[in-house]
């Protein structure tokens, strides 16, 4: 263990250094520094983001309109789940290269009720003039195939630490209520294995059925609000 920390003494060497699988996981093994330094950094990116949301949320309730928020979750991605991303896109596994390759270490998920407070967070959050975007992905506009939606930021952001100010990227996921609800059962079908072809076939079908019915509702309750909302000026 001793020797591992004295052959890589800092995250400066890691990023310069093309580590191999094995050393990547002996280290995390290990527990060594850097790489605590490394996932650090990912969790101040959501702390900062977290915030940046639950600030405007307290300003929209402020301004008199309702907290456009229902709930923030955040999680740091797995080693394994990197470890698939990384050998899915045929990249030496580096910390270099992970920073450099991987999007979503760090993943911030907004719920809202309504689609068009997702718009409106958005923009606020990307009008920010430390927010850096990097890709975004309106598949609430344009849904996947299977039905799935959700407004997808990949951003940059600053954090200050001790002796240096570092960019950090991280994927914000914005979304209602209805379209939270469709993704995680469709999430639990993706990793359902033991099911026949017909089966899946038939559940796939209906899912897809569900979300393009929950979108409608979506936009159905938008008009509702709207109507209520505009008749109380
Ligand atoms: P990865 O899928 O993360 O490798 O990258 P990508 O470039 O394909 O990004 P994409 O925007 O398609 O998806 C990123 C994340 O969105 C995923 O990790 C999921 O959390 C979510 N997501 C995307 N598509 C689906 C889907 O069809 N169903 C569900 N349940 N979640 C999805
Ligand atoms: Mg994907």
């Amino acid at each position: 263990m001793d020797k591992n920390k004295n052959a890589i003494k800092s995250l400066h060497d890691i990023a310069e250094s093309d580590m191999s699988e094995t050393e990547f996981l002996q280290a995390i093994e290990n527990n060594m520094i850097p790489l605590k330094e490394f996932f650090t950094y990912y969790k101040c990116a959501i702390m900062e983001i977290e915030t940046k949301f639950r600030v405007l949320n307290e300003q929209f309730s402020i301004n008199g309109e309702s907290n456009p928020i229902e709930f923030i979750q955040s999680r740091i991605k797995s080693y394994g789940s990197i470890f698939r991303k990384m050998t899915a896109k045929n990249v030496q596994p580096s910390l270099y290269e992970i920073e450099k390759n991987v999007s979503d270490i760090a993943g911030i998920r907004v719920v809202c009720s309504f689609v068009q407070d997702i718009y409106h967070l958005a923009d606020c959050f990307l009008r920010q003039d430390d927010i850096f975007l990097i890709e975004k992905k309106d598949y609430i506009k344009n849904p996947k195939p299977n039905g799935y939606r959700s407004l997808h930021l990949i951003v940059e952001v600053p954090i200050f630490l001790e002796n240096e100010k570092r960019l950090v990227k991280a994927e914000v996921q914005l979304r209602t209520i209805a379209m939270d609800f469709w993704a995680s059962l469709e999430h639990k079908l993706r990793y359902k294995k033991n099911l026949s072809q017909n089966m899946l076939d038939m559940l796939t079908d209906d899912l897809k059925k569900c979300a393009d019915q929950s979108a409608e509702w979506d936009i159905r309750m938008q008009n509702i609000k709207n109507i209520i909302e505009s008749d109380q000026e």
